[in-house]
């Protein structure tokens, strides 16, 4: 196993690095009123209201606490349809944390991949990189163009420790640029990568695919929605690095791209927003044209002034160490309640969340009874906790065939939102699981699809029992 470098005197006990200014009431329900509401949304889990989930670890986007400094930059906000001052505070953090001097406002990161995709590709084209996200790989394919996964073959066993899952195959990434190049029109780097489990990737690993991306003329794009938590990941895990910061580590990553997409709705710690940055200005004003037309003026995108203001100041506060340690230790918690108990999860646990393996958890169902939903529907059904199916629900159908996709990892995500639980919600989550897990026998039946969009399926797909 890789080392984790000594950073701190383990002396004393380890505690959030903020305390708390303003709480919000959850409320408990009764297992008889969430069998009712789970059949009235019909097991898709996306149907429930706010009201009729205890615990909400559906996802870790836009669902964070802003900081006090987050609301008083809310109230300097400027909204100058052009030339807002809050455009240009949001510029200057971009370049000084990440290094970018050209960048377009979005509402949020799929619109950066719509505004980006828009210039980057057309029908036909091959987009290689580690695990695609859902919205990242529905742009593509929406363009008729097919996304190849090339992460390493470690990161689709769950049960191997390795410390950046997120990486790339160097193999399998040059070989499909030797035999596919003309069709490739750029590599995109997931950063941490969500579909494998939050996994990061490794400065080596990047500064790799840097390397095959010059070799053959090809532009390199971050989808950075968690690039503060890799950059931690770095820090304690990569050799070399375990003496700079963050900040500087961050540099370092984003040296290895030429534009990066962003759903600041993760490590800007804002409930909306996202961007496009680049290094290149004709980049820039050709996505001006689309970023106009789906989004909004060039100086505020889809958001206000005061969001812009508030995800400025979200760069700098997810860049800093004590705020990472603080939110990646509550996700290793979790994961460690949860390996205590026996319970089968993708180690080690990533940045923003614990996946659980419902293939090996609910190994005596069939593929085709959607296990990871099951279980989310049962952990729902036990203590109201809402997690997400990240599996054969979330991987849509095949778009030629129309044949349902079984991807390798089969898993139920448990994302954890930014500064907003403490470690007694993450001790519920955890017993939940683990009186399913006692009781897993007891399952004999999944769950079918009724009802299903024709892409983008798991937001609104119906299900019932099989
Ligand atoms: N890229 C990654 C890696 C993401 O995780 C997400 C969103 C996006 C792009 C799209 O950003 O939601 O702002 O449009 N992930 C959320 C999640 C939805 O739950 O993991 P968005």
């Amino acid at each position: 196993m890789w080392q984790y470098y000594k950073l701190f005197d383990m002396e004393m006990p380890f505690a959030e690095a903020y305390k708390i200014k303003m709480v919000e009431s959850i409320y408990k329900s009764s297992r008889q009123e969430r069998e009712q509401w789970i059949k009235s949304v019909n097991y898709n889990l996306f149907g429930l209201k706010r009201e009729q989930v205890f615990i909400d670890l559906l996802t870790d986007s836009g669902t964070g606490a802003m900081s006090d400094r987050q609301w008083a930059e809310m109230m300097l906000g400027d909204e100058s349809y052009a030339g807002a001052s809050s455009f240009y505070k949001m510029k200057a953090a971009i370049q000084d944390v990440l290094g970018f001097e050209y960048f377009l406002p979005t509402h949020q990161g799929r619109a950066a991949e719509n505004v980006l995709f828009s210039v980057l590709i057309k029908e036909g084209d091959i987009i290689p990189g580690n695990s695609h996200f859902d919205t990242t790989k529905g742009h593509i394919e929406f363009r008729k163009a097919t996304a190849v996964d090339c992460t390493i073959d470690e990161a689709f066993d769950t049960t191997l420790l390795h410390p950046f899952k997120g990486n790339v195959d160097p193999e399998k990434l040059e070989t499909i640029l030797k035999t596919k190049g003309d069709k490739i029109p750029f590599i995109i780097i997931t950063v941490t990568c969500n579909s494998s489990g939050g996994q990061p990737v490794s400065i080596e690993n990047l500064k790799m695919v840097r390397h095959l991306a010059d070799k053959y003329g090809k532009l390199v794009v971050f989808d950075s929605a968690r690039f503060a938590e890799n950059a931690y990941f770095i820090k304690l895990r990569e050799k070399g690095y375990e003496h700079k910061t963050i900040r500087e580590i961050v540099l370092e990553m984003f040296a290895c791209s030429d534009v990066m997409t962003m759903s600041a709705k993760k490590d800007a710690i804002v409930n909306m927003g996202g961007f496009i940055a680049m290094r290149s200005k004709e980049l820039h004003s050709k996505a001006s044209v689309f970023n106009i037309m789906f989004e909004g003026y060039i100086t505020y995108g889809g958001m206000s002034g005061r969001d812009m203001n508030a995800l400025a100041q979200g760069l700098y506060e997810g860049t800093e160490f004590s705020y990472l340690e603080t939110r990646i230790r509550q996700v290793e918690y979790l994961g460690k309640r949860l390996i205590d108990f026996g319970i089968p999860l993708q180690q080690p646990t990533g940045g923003h969340a614990v996946f659980v393996d419902a293939k090996r958890f609910l190994e005596h169902l069939p593929k085709e009874e959607f296990q990871a939903q099951t279980l989310a529907v049962e952990l729902y059904r036990e203590a109201g906790v809402r997690g997400v199916e990240i599996g054969a629900v979330l991987a849509d159908r095949d778009p030629v065939t129309r044949e349902n996709r079984f991807p390798a990892l089969e898993l139920m995500r448990l994302a954890i939102p930014r500064r907003t639980y403490t470690n007694n919600h993450m001790d519920v989550v955890a017993v939940a699981l683990k009186n399913i897990y006692d009781r897993r026998e007891t399952i004999r039946k999944g769950l079918k699809i009724t009802t299903e969009a024709p892409i983008m399926r798991h937001f609104t797909a119906a299900f019932d029992l099989v």
